[in-house]
């Protein structure tokens, strides 16, 4: 038998391998099995608790459940069973918690969590369920499972979790001088978002161009537009976005020319309104003279009608004729 068998076992199962004798023509398949047989022994004799994560690192929507898998593998009676749940918040890693603690058949929680946090699978596994997951709630969880007398080895698993947070809407802002040649700049930023939003500004019209962007912290970005112009005028859209999604807010620029050609039209179109509405007036004031002139019961039928609804059913045919006449 090669030496390298005997590398992974101890004394009393190399012995029992070694008593072994293999026929000189053994096949492959079988060294593999009787390999395999040998390490499961080896397991099994080691007889100390064993603990293994699942996962080692995990992701969850905030305000989402999460399981949090910690299995352990033990051979002795669980009355005394231990398990231990820790974090280290990515926020305050130098400040650990105990999340939750199984003792005694107790159950202890974290004033963070209470409410919010669980065993899914006592006493055979010690998985945990957090739910309405918060942003402070990522970090590196530990599970320490004992049971004693067994030995632990490893007794501890860890695993790492982000609460992933959608983009905030962000909030456009502009500053500057709005005349032909001045400068403007976009500011764009956004409250929270994990992973951290990417953030861009792009000129949505007459084509949807990319701008440079100046980020100021990772929060934020702004354009700067120098000697502007008519041709920067339009639609202006600052996105953003991380795998959660895209949020969007917009700034329309609409840069003046300097010149009175178009404050010029504006008034014009004022003036005409202006004058049309006084031609309407004069025209209903007209109509009213013409009618009491030439009816006196309107008055009083006009009376009639304040005190009492049906009367306006039974004087608006002859209203109307009027009126078309
Ligand atoms: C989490 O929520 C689920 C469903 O709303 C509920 O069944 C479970 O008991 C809750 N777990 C904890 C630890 O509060
Ligand atoms: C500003 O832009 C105009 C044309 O849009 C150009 O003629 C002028 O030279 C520019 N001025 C500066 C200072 O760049
Ligand atoms: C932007 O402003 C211009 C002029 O002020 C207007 O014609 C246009 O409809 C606006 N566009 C949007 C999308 O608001």
């Amino acid at each position: 038998m090669p030496s390298f068998l005997f590398w992974h076992m101890r004394g009393e199962e190399r012995r029992a391998c070694a008593s072994y004798r293999f026929p000189s023509a053994m096949a492959a398949p079988g060294w593999c099995a009787l390999w395999t047989l040998c390490v499961c022994f080896t397991a099994l004799q080691t007889n100390a608790l064993r603990v293994t994560m699942r996962e080692s690192t995990m992701e969850v929507v905030r305000g989402d459940y999460v399981i949090l898998p910690c299995s352990f593998f033990t051979s002795s009676p669980l009355s005394r069973l231990n398990i231990i749940w820790t974090l280290a918040p990515f926020s305050s890693p130098e400040s650990p918690i105990q999340v939750i603690v199984y003792d005694h058949g107790q159950i202890i929680e974290d004033p963070s969590l209470i409410g919010r946090v669980g065993f899914t699978g006592l006493p055979w596994s010690a998985d945990i369920m957090v739910n309405d997951t918060r942003v402070s709630d990522a970090g590196v969880y530990r599970c320490m499972v004992n049971n004693p007398p067994e030995a632990a080895d490893p007794g501890i698993g860890e695993l790492l979790l982000t609460v992933l947070v959608a983009p905030s809407l962000p909030a456009c802002r502009w500053d500057g001088d709005m005349d032909t040649g001045g400068s403007v700049t976009l500011s764009c930023s956004v409250a929270e978002g994990i992973p951290t939003p990417e953030i861009r500004w792009d000129k949505l019209n007459p084509e949807e161009i990319s701008l440079p962007i100046n980020m100021e912290g990772e929060l934020s970005g702004s354009v700067q537009i120098i000697n502007v112009s008519a041709q920067t005028s339009g639609l202006y859209r600052c996105s953003a976005s991380n795998l959660l999604g895209t949020e969007n807010c917009y700034i329309n620029l609409s840069i003046y020319s300097g010149e009175e050609s178009s404050s010029g039209i504006l008034q014009g179109v004022l003036l005409t309104l202006s004058m049309s509405l006084m031609l309407l007036a004069l025209l209903v004031l007209m109509t009213w003279l013409h009618r009491t002139g030439q009816d006196g019961r309107w008055r009083v039928s006009k009376e009639e009608e304040e005190e009492e609804g049906y009367n306006e059913i039974r004087y608006t045919p002859s209203l109307m004729k009027r009126s078309f006449v």
